[in-house]
């Protein structure tokens, strides 16, 4: 059975007594939660947190409810590139997860396919486990080519692993023209695009393994619309970014995978 996931991106948000207080709320929430088996709850902090949230959840028991992930990691494994952070270094701290391929990677840091093959190659290698966002803007959209443009996206930067790499990827699904913006994708566009997503993976590599790809949609996604993008059958959860900042929202919306 797939995975189900909701995984919170904070974004550059959040000092560090506030990102702890937001896991100790999020912790207290859970605590008559009862998990599935199958499903997971991530945190992606910034860099600086990661480190500090990893101890802080160990030590308060939440590690089994809670796991943290990266928003971001370097192509290359060491090096001079000053400012960055490798996965290697990410895996050595114990994160299992890093989000890659992000609108705003792509639209504000100039992250192209080729850039994010690379990223996710290294990701892979170090152990992680990759949450690829793709997703059209708005002009595609309306020009009907979204189809198109998320095939090509896969294609570019993760139609080259091998199954068992391909296993580790969690796809998300995020409309660029509903990212921060309020609106989000009905269920039905949310539907046919998981649903195109799955068949292109089943038929890359096969229906087995794309039956058992988690495909998140993300974009706008809050308590008041979780219900009914989880009740799609190709929705396996969210990448959350506003809703994932406040603890009863990020909760909420996990509560409403729980019961999809
Ligand atoms: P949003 O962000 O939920 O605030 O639209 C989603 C994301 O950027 O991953």
């Amino acid at each position: 059975m797939r995975k189900k996931i909701v995984a919170g991106n904070w974004k550059m948000n959040k000092l560090l007594p506030e990102a702890v207080s937001l896991v100790k709320d999020i912790g207290s929430l859970l605590v008559s939660t009862k998990m599935p088996q199958n499903t997971r709850l991530i945190v992606c902090p910034p860099n600086l947190y990661l480190s500090p949230l990893n101890n802080f959840l160990e030590i308060a028991n939440l590690s089994e409810k809670i796991s943290i992930g990266a928003q971001n990691c370097h192509q290359e494994t060491k090096g001079a590139y000053t400012g960055e952070v490798s996965a290697t270094m990410l895996a050595k701290l114990k994160i299992p997860y890093v989000i890659l391929g992000h609108s705003e990677r792509r639209a504000y840091f100039g992250e192209d396919s080729a850039l994010l093959k690379a990223k996710v190659d290294q990701a892979l290698t170090a152990g992680l486990q990759v949450i690829f966002c793709c997703g059209e803007k708005l002009d595609v959209r309306e020009a009907g080519t979204h189809f198109e443009l998320v095939g090509q996206q896969l294609q570019e930067s993760l139609f080259h692993l091998s199954a068992d790499d391909m296993k580790k990827v969690i796809i998300a699904y995020e409309p660029v023209w509903a990212i921060g913006t309020g609106v989000t994708a009905s269920p039905a566009q949310a539907e046919e695009m998981h649903k195109h997503i799955r068949q292109l993976v089943a038929k890359k590599y096969d229906k087995s393994l794309a039956d058992n790809t988690t495909i998140l949609y993300g974009g706008s996604c809050k308590p008041t619309n979780a219900d009914a993008l989880f009740a799609c059958p190709n929705v396996d959860g969210g990448l959350i970014g506003g809703a994932s900042l406040k603890a009863a929202s990020f909760v909420a919306i996990l509560e409403a995978l729980i019961k999809s």
